[in-house]
C-alpha cells in the first residue's frame, strides 16, 4: 500500500530535490510566491504539455492561443470582473486581521471543543458577491483565525481581487490597468479573429495556458493558492441547446485526464457548485476534487468546469458598444452603464453565422479551467511513496512517465574499463529524444534512490557485460526489476515504455 503523503514531506522533498523554492528565499522570502527549480520547471512544463496534447493537439475541434496578461481596460468592465470580482472579507475589530467571510469558522460547540481542527474548508472560490452579503449578515458567532476573538468583526465588505498597475510613463496619459484575473476574457476577445483566420466551425474551442493574477485574502497550502498562477483553459463554443451535452463530454474528458496521468481515482470526485456560490457568469459549475492531505484531510478544486453560457460574447458585444462613453469619461470604469440595445446584439462581430442552418447566434460556452501549479501538487501528492527496502526507507515519486522531469537515467556502474565513455555516448544519443541525466558519483544503489526521488521511470546501467555483449540493464523505478536490453534497441523500447 502506498503510502500517504503530508503536505511537510512534500514541502521537505521539493526544496531538498529542487522542485519547489520559496519566491525571494534569499531576502527571507516572498509569501505565498514559488519558484519552481530545475525538476520543478520539467514537471511543471509536462503538466502543460499533457493538458495541450490532449486538448488541442489530439482534437480536431479545438485550437490554441497565447494572449498578453494586460488587456484594454473595458475587457474587465464588459466581463463583470471590474465591478462584481471581489471577495467578502470582515475586519476582526480586536487584531484588524482581513478573513474571507466564507472562510470564517463557527465557535466550537463545548462537547466539540476539544481536538476540534479545521472544519472543512468551503471549496467555494470567489462567489457571487449579491448571494455572498445575504449569507454573510451573521459573524456574531464566528472565530478570527488570527486571535480566536469571536463575534467581534466589522460588516462584510467587498474586497476587489485584481491587481492594479499603471501604464505609461507620463502623468497625464498614464492608464491605470490590471493584471488578468483569468486567461478567459483573451480567449473571448479574440473569438472573432480565430473565426477570420482558421477554418473552425461551431462546435469548437479556443485553449490557452497562462499566468493570471488575484490578490487573493487568504493563500493557502504552499502552490495550492497563490497570487500569481498559472491557468489552462479552454474555451468551447457550441449552439444553444447542446450546451448540456458539452458540459457533460467535457465534464468526462476531464476527469479522465487526470485519471490517465495517473492520480488514483479514489483521490478524486466531482463536486457540483450550489446555486449561490457560482460565479457571475455561470449558469452551472462542477468541480474536479483531489483529495489534498492538508487542512483535516480536504477535497479542494483541481478545476472547474463552467457552463459560461452566452454571457461573455454579450457583454463584449455590449462593452463594444460602449467604447465612446469610456473615451468621454477619461477612461474611469466606475459610472460607464454598459450599452443595453439588445436588438443589436445579433449583428455584432461576436455573433455567429451557420451557414448550414442560416442562422446566426451568440454562441453558449463550456469552460473548464484547470489550475496547473493545483495539478503539480497534486501529482507530487499522488506519486510520493515510502517503502522499505532491505531495511532502509526509499523514497519515491510514481510519476506516470508523461510527467516525470528526468525520463531516463544514464549511470556506468563504475569510473574506469572505459564504462563512463559508453554511458556518455549513450547519454548523448537518448537526450536527443527524452530528458535524460548522466550520473558517474558515488555508489549506484545511492544513484538509482536519487532517481527514485525525482521520480525518474528508468536507470540504464553500464556494467562489466556491455563491454561483452552491448547490452544494458534498464531498471524500473516502481518495482526495481531490472532487464538487459541491447544497445540498438535502446531508443525503440525506452519510446515503447515511455510511451513517448
Ligand atoms: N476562468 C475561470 C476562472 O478563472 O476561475
Amino acid at each position: 500500500m502506498s503510502k500517504i503523503a503530508k503536505l511537510d514531506d512534500i514541502v521537505s522533498l521539493c526544496k531538498r530535490r529542487g522542485f519547489i523554492f520559496q519566491s525571494s528565499e534569499i531576502y527571507g522570502g516572498l509569501a505565498s510566491c514559488y519558484d519552481y527549480g530545475p525538476l520543478g520547471v520539467e514537471l511543471k512544463n509536462n503538466v502543460k504539455k499533457a493538458w495541450w496534447k490532449s486538448t488541442v493537439q489530439m482534437r480536431d475541434d479545438v485550437v490554441g492561443l497565447d494572449c498578453s496578461i494586460l488587456m484594454h481596460p473595458m475587457v474587465w468592465k464588459a466581463s463583470g470582473h471590474a465591478d462584481k470580482f471581489a471577495d467578502l472579507i470582515a475586519e476582526c475589530k480586536k487584531c484588524n486581521t482581513r478573513t474571507r467571510v466564507d472562510h470564517l469558522k463557527e465557535k466550537p460547540l463545548p462537547s466539540e471543543a476539544e481536538g476540534v481542527t479545521e472544519q472543512a474548508a468551503q471549496h467555494t472560490e470567489h462567489i457571487a458577491l449579491d448571494a455572498a452579503m445575504a449569507k454573510a449578515r451573521d459573524l456574531s458567532n464566528k472565530v478570527c483565525p488570527n486571535c480566536g476573538t469571536v463575534g467581534r468583526f466589522t460588516e462584510p465588505m467587498p474586497f476587489k481581487l485584481m491587481f492594479e498597475t499603471q501604464m505609461g510613463a507620463n502623468v497625464d496619459d498614464s492608464m491605470t490597468m490590471h493584471l488578468r484575473p483569468e486567461t478567459a476574457q483573451g480567449i473571448f476577445a479574440n473569438f472573432r479573429n480565430v473565426l477570420d483566420t482558421t477554418r473552425v466551425k461551431i462546435p469548437f474551442g479556443i485553449a490557452q495556458i497562462g499566468k493570471s493574477f488575484r490578490n487573493e485574502v487568504t493563500t493557502k497550502a504552499f502552490i495550492f493558492r497563490t497570487r500569481e498562477f498559472e491557468q489552462a483553459e479552454l474555451e468551447f463554443f457550441c449552439e444553444p441547446g447542446t450546451d448540456e451535452q458539452w458540459f457533460e463530454h467535457w465534464k468526462q474528458a476531464r476527469f479522465d485526464w487526470y485519471i490517465n496521468l495517473g492520480l488514483k481515482k479514489e483521490n478524486l470526485r466531482f463536486r457540483e457548485h450550489d446555486i449561490d456560490e457560482l460565479a457571475h457568469y455561470a449558469k452551472g459549475c462542477v468541480d474536479v476534487e483531489y483529495k489534498f492531505p492538508f487542512g483535516s484531510g480536504d477535497w479542494q478544486e483541481l478545476e472547474g468546469i463552467a457552463n459560461r453560457t452566452d454571457f461573455d460574447l454579450r457583454q463584449h458585444q455590449r462593452g463594444i458598444r460602449t467604447l465612446n462613453k469610456w473615451y468621454e469619461s477619461d477612461g474611469d470604469l466606475t459610472n460607464i452603464e454598459l450599452s443595453n440595445e439588445a436588438e443589436e446584439y445579433l449583428k455584432g462581430p461576436l455573433s455567429y453565422f451557420d451557414d448550414q442552418q442560416k442562422k446566426r447566434y451568440i454562441p453558449y460556452v463550456i469552460e473548464p479551467s484547470a489550475g496547473i501549479d493545483r495539478s503539480a501538487l497534486a501529482f507530487l501528492v499522488d506519486g510520493y511513496d515510502e517503502e522499505e527496502v532491505r531495511g532502509e526507507t526509499r523514497n519515491l515519486l510514481r510519476f506516470s512517465p508523461a510527467l516525470a522531469p528526468v525520463k531516463v537515467a544514464v549511470f556506468p556502474l563504475v569510473k574506469k574499463e572505459g564504462m563512463p565513455d559508453i554511458a556518455k555516448n549513450i547519454y548523448n544519443d537518448l537526450k536527443k529524444h527524452f530528458n535524460c541525466f548522466y550520473d558517474e558519483k558515488g555508489a549506484i544503489g545511492r544513484r538509482y534512490r536519487r532517481q527514485d526521488e525525482a521520480g525518474t521511470p528508468f536507470c540504464l546501467t553500464i556494467d562489466g557485460q556491455t563491454l561483452e555483449d552491448n547490452t544494458v540493464t534498464v531498471r524500473d523505478r516502481d518495482s526495481m526489476d531490472q532487464i538487459r536490453v541491447s544497445t540498438d534497441q535502446l531508443t525503440n523500447d525506452l519510446r515503447k515504455k515511455l510511451d513517448m
